[in-house]
């Protein structure tokens, strides 16, 4: 498919539904899949957005910030406004310095160096449940480990070190639509932004770390020293939910999906490949917004200027126009083209080290573990992310270390 300029209108399918109610985020694919088949383009008019439903639309769209300008990338004007200036809301050409001075600690490179703690740690962690009858997967892994790699990306200490998870929990629900959820969580927000932008100086945080890193490199004069609040926020805000959702997602769909499981047991080479299918199947961030800046044509319909779009990126990696038998959860498909980093621009500056974080859990789980269940699980309801509050796993027969 192709996204032209608009020369005439054409017909528009509308539909009434709301894509952050309560019911529709608590149990989101049934929705997306309506809305997918609906059209390529659903308006929704109650909440005033256009929805590009497809995986080609949404990818073509993230690929063109042209005319679907960053600006807006949350789905309420206030938010859009406290985001100006950051890498997230902001368009190419100036989008790219920011860029560079975010993923500098970011790169290939940088996360090369963490990658043997990260993967001690998640060993220690898993080696940990290994043969109980039952744990939280949720307080035992997939929150307590992303926690604990950001606070030490960030060199925090103290009492902000508990405040972490609210406020990253808060970054996400305030890119929803004004909602109660949203304006909730305003207050929380504000902390963060005021620890980043004002409270945080560099003696706060652990020699060696990146954070502190950050401010010396502002000391050196190598970059604004506004800038050092900015990229720390960001860490926070877009390292937390998002990570913790998805190491939530691989433990369920293998507690559940038993023979994959086995699969990746037998060989270790498909972590990778097995890490790209959760994050195709299950998506962390499902949608993304983004403010359309001229009248343009997608799949046969016009979305004028000014209009708010919502990019289904969670139904876009379930498209069966684009993935074969897409509600089937198989780690030896090929899913290296989900777009549940983003993609273009925008694409995901972290995912480096969420690969490394995912990649270091699931080699411990195959590692330590014969097999696993999962029970009864709970979900945190949030306008963008899908994190876990609670995942039973129950038993949890360790691996014969002599089978190795
Ligand atoms: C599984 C975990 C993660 C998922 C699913 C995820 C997803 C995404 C997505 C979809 C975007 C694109 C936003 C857009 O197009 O507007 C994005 C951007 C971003 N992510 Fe992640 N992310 C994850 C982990 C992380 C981590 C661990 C960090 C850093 C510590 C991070 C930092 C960022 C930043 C800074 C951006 C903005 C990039 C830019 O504006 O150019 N993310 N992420």
């Amino acid at each position: 498919m192709s996204i032209t300029n608009a020369t005439d209108s054409a017909p528009v399918t509308v539909t009434d539904l709301d894509l952050f109610a309560d019911d529709v985020l608590a149990d989101s694919y049934p929705t997306y899949s309506r809305l997918r088949e609906l059209a390529p383009v659903v308006r929704l008019p109650a909440s005033d957005l256009w929805v590009i439903t497809r995986y080609d639309d949404v990818r073509d769209a993230l690929g063109d910030p042209a005319t679907f300008s960053s600006s807006g990338v949350a789905f309420n004007e206030t938010m859009n406004e406290v985001l100006k200036g950051t890498s997230l809301a902001t368009d190419p050409p100036d989008h790219q310095k920011l860029r560079t001075v975010l993923t500098e600690n970011l790169s290939p490179r940088a996360v090369r160096k963490m990658k043997d703690g990260i993967y001690a740690k998640a060993d220690a962690l898993v080696a940990g449940i290994a043969g109980r009858e039952s744990v939280d997967g949720v307080a035992e892994l997939a929150r307590i480990f992303p926690i604990s790699i950001v606070m030490d990306l960030i060199g925090v200490q103290g009492e902000v070190r508990d405040k972490l998870l609210r406020w990253g929990e808060a970054a996400f629900n305030l890119q929803g639509p004004m909602n109660a959820r949203a304006e909730q969580a305003f207050p929380i927000a504000k902390e963060l932004f005021e620890w980043t932008h004002d409270a945080v100086k560099a003696e706060d945080l652990t020699e060696g770390s990146i954070g502190r890193g950050v401010f010396a490199a502002a000391e050196r004069g190598e970059i604004p020293y506004e800038s050092c609040g900015m990229i720390i926020h960001q860490y926070i805000a877009a390292g937390m939910d998002t990570t913790i959702t998805a190491i939530g997602n691989a433990i369920v769909l293998f507690g559940r999906h038993q023979e994959q499981f086995q699969l990746l047991r037998e060989d270790p080479a498909l972590t990778a490949s097995a890490f790209n299918e959760v994050q195709r199947y299950l998506s962390p961030i499902p949608v993304m917004g983004r403010r359309v800046m001229h009248d343009v044509e997608v799949a046969g319909t016009v979305i004028p200027a000014g209009a708010q779009a919502a990019l289904l990126i969670a139904g876009a990696n379930r498209d069966p126009r684009h993935y074969d038998n897409p509600e089937t959860f198989d780690i030896r498909r090929d899913a290296t083209d989900h777009i549940s980093f983003g993609y273009g621009t925008h694409a995901c500056a972290g995912q480096g080290l969420a690969k490394l974080e995912a990649h270091g859990i699931l080699t411990a789980l195959a590692t330590h573990l014969e097999s696993f269940n999962v029970g009864g699980t709970q979900s945190r309801i949030n306008n963008i992310t899908r994190p876990y509050e609670y995942i039973e796993m129950r038993d949890i027969r360790a691996a014969d270390p002599t089978s190795a």
